[in-house]
């Protein structure tokens, strides 16, 4: 048994617990919340010309992954190759790496999923294709392509729609390799809170995504996907009749960042932490950046319980302390519990082997995070319950 896997069959003997009774902290799922934010976004999406191809990043989960490809999902999206395989082993079809895959063991990876299933890797660079054209021509598998186009992120993605029609043909040309079409990510919009500003801003990204398809198809080039999109343009993006699919993520847990972004889903995910020590109207609990992500929101306490100090201009935050001011009267004491919604859930889940499943204040059930940084079995997490 992998160490991954032992952890993973001590966790499983608190199924039936409390939800507040496991071992802290602890990563918490809500069943019904997380359900209820896939029929959400499945009914925003059902009248927008995009399909939906949710962003896996944020969960890390083949379970949470089939729960999405059975509310409509057309495929997923994942950020790693790594994400892809643990998706492809547990059976999930029609992936898409949204990212660059570099390197020749992740090359080779990539080429041997798409044998399991089809997959489809973004790529920029000539060498790259190459890269990976050499990887699935040795594997004997056919690995679908899509050319990022910088849409003003800045970050990867060719810089001109001609560079993208050079590399396309490159691309229609590579033995192994299926030109699919288009990816342009505006993440650069996405975190912008003025509704009017991110509006703008999306429109003027969507526009070079949809030049870059107009000179595709001009050249005789695929465009049967041309994606972009995340959950603060779910209906920008996903409304551009010209844009097959948007892959928003973060709908699934709603995180304290999302949640004040895009208003109507459900806070799924908690971090469950115990108090460790209490002086005053101060407490200490037994999370902190080792175990809950702070980047761009700081987390909140769930029903009021109390609030997280901010002194000397940060967050009272360390490694494995978060410092809690108690409103007048808190009766919590050394040994209880509360949750915390995360400031970014991607980056909390990463910390974390399983998601505690809980529904109506008991754990039902213990879902494997795969696919995490520094895990034995970084590509194949144990299979899904
Ligand atoms: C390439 C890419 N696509 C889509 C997303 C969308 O995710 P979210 O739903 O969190 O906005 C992200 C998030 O960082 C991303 O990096």
């Amino acid at each position: 048994m992998t160490a991954d896997s032992d952890r993973l069959s001590q966790a499983r003997q608190l199924i039936g617990n409390g939800r507040t009774e496991v071992p802290t902290p602890a990563l918490i799922l809500d069943l019904p919340r997380v359900q209820q934010n896939l029929q959400e976004m499945a009914r925003r999406m059902a009248p927008l010309p995009a399909g939906l191809r949710p962003h896996a990043k944020i969960h890390k989960s083949p379970v949470l992954g089939r729960m999405q490809l059975d509310a409509g999902a057309i495929g997923l999206t994942t950020a790693t190759v790594w994400e892809a395989a643990a998706m492809a082993d547990a059976g999930l079809d029609d992936l898409l790496i949204a990212n660059q895959v570099v390197g020749p063991v992740k090359a080779a990876e990539l080429a041997r999923i798409a044998g399991l299933a089809t997959v489809t890797a973004a790529v920029d660079s000539a060498a790259n294709l190459a890269e990976l054209s050499a990887a699935a021509s040795r594997a004997g598998t056919e690995v679908g392509v899509i050319v990022e186009v910088d849409v003003g992120l800045h970050r990867s993605g060719v810089r001109t729609a001609a560079e993208a029609v050079t590399l396309g043909h490159q691309a229609s040309n590579a033995p192994g390799l299926r030109l699919r079409g288009l990816l342009g990510y505006e993440g650069h919009c996405m975190l912008e809170p003025d509704r009017a500003l991110r509006v703008e801003k999306a429109h003027a990204a969507n526009a070079i995504l949809v030049g870059a398809a107009d000179d595709f198809a001009a050249a005789g080039l695929c465009t049967d996907i041309v994606a972009g999109g995340g959950l603060g343009t779910w209906d920008i993006t996903g409304a551009n009749p010209r844009i097959t699919e948007l892959h928003a993520g973060s709908y699934i847990f709603s995180d304290a960042f999302h949640h004040n972004l895009v208003p109507g889903f459900e806070p799924a995910l908690t971090v469950l932490a115990t108090i460790i020590s209490r002086s005053g109207a101060t407490a200490v609990l037994d999370c902190g950046r080792k175990s809950i992500g702070i980047d761009r929101t700081p987390p909140e306490v769930t029903g009021g319980a109390g609030t997280i100090r901010f002194e000397h201009n940060e967050y009272f935050i360390h490694e494995e302390h978060t410092v809690l001011d108690l409103p007048a009267g808190s009766a919590l004491a050394v040994g209880d519990r509360v949750e915390l919604m995360p400031g970014y859930s991607p980056t909390t889940v990463n910390f974390y082997d399983c998601y505690f499943v809980a529904r109506d204040g008991i754990i039902v059930d213990v879902w494997p995070v795969c696919a995490r940084y520094g895990s034995a079995t970084v590509g194949t997490g144990p299979a899904p319950a």
